[in-house]
């Protein structure tokens, strides 16, 4: 990937100097003198340079397509131990669930050395899947299962950045990527799958990193598309109408379900999806209006 990136910056700056030079040359040596009115001499084209123009380009281009072709069929070769990884993006947030494990995370976490396969969905718009160390990008589009393999050499940590825009948090549409050596690996799943006992509050939090409730609504303060969770719980708010209510759990619970009844002032109305009604069990709103609450000490 990396040499083929090389060649294409390579053949991009040569022919852009190629041209550059070319075109100001002739603009300064053939611009036109002072006192020469007479018209310029009519040139009617030259089929030779036009089909060397054409066929020369023509054939660099085909060249790389083909080269990026078998780039592109070898990484996507399955391998016998691949690790499948379901990738749902949404406005504004990433989930990932390891199906061979029955895990769920808001961070993605690969093991060194094993290939991974990608399979992409999207809850709404398209997004577009790109960790720039890892080189591939690819798109995720709604009603469309996209995927893509790779194989991570590298331990370390990385980001995930949405590379389609998206929508308002478009640009904070992040997900922290870490690879792990295989046995540290095996020990995150098994923190991760082993029953601890949580509290309600830390359920919720759970629960609102893995359905893209952070993607809107932030935990420290600071503001984003949606109301901050810090310090909402028993605070007063304006509403777009003039009314100020005082939030509670009753309050919180009619957001979730239907976030248009009632918007706080400066907060935009149709941002937040409908329908949460469906994805959370009553036990998990309950959970998630916890995990608010306590965001007020
Ligand atoms: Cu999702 Cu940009």
């Amino acid at each position: 990937m990396d040499q083929l990136f090389a060649g294409y910056a390579f053949l991009i700056a040569f022919f852009f100097a190629l041209i550059v030079v070319i075109m100001v040359y002739s603009a300064v040596v053939f611009r036109r003198k002072k006192g020469d009115d007479e018209p310029g001499t009519n040139v009617h084209g030259n089929s030779v340079l036009e089909v060397i123009w054409t066929i020369v380009p023509l054939g660099i281009v085909l060249f790389l397509s083909g080269v990026g072709a078998v780039y592109l069929a070898e990484t996507m070769e399955p391998e016998v131990d691949e690790m499948v990884v379901k990738v749902t993006a949404a406005q504004w947030s990433w989930r990932f669930d390891y199906p061979e494990y029955g895990l769920s995370s808001s961070e993605l976490i690969l093991p060194k050395d094993r290939q991974v396969l990608f399979v992409f969905e999207s809850l709404d718009v398209i997004h577009s899947f790109w960790v720039p160390e890892f080189r591939l990008k690819q798109d995720i589009v709604p009603g469309i299962t996209t995927s893509l393999r790779l194989k991570p050499t590298l331990t370390g940590s990385y980001t995930l950045r949405c590379a389609e825009l998206c929508g308002l948090n478009h640009d904070y549409m992040l997900a922290p990527v870490r690879v792990m050596e295989p046995a540290d690996f095996d020990a995150w799943v098994t923190s991760r799958t082993e029953l601890s006992p949580l509290s309600p509050a830390e359920r919720g939090k759970q629960l609102a990193e893995l359905n893209g409730c952070v993607g809107c609504h932030t935990a420290d303060g600071s503001s984003s598309v949606g109301p901050t969770w810090l310090g909402l719980y028993g605070s007063e708010e304006t509403l777009t109408d003039g009314t100020t209510i005082v939030v509670d759990e009753a309050q919180l619970l009619q957001s979730i379900l239907d976030p248009n009844a009632q918007i706080i002032e400066g907060f935009l109305p149709d941002l937040m999806p409908m329908g949460f009604g469906d994805t959370f069990t009553q036990a998990e709103l309950e959970d998630l209006i916890a995990y608010i609450k306590s965001l007020s000490g």
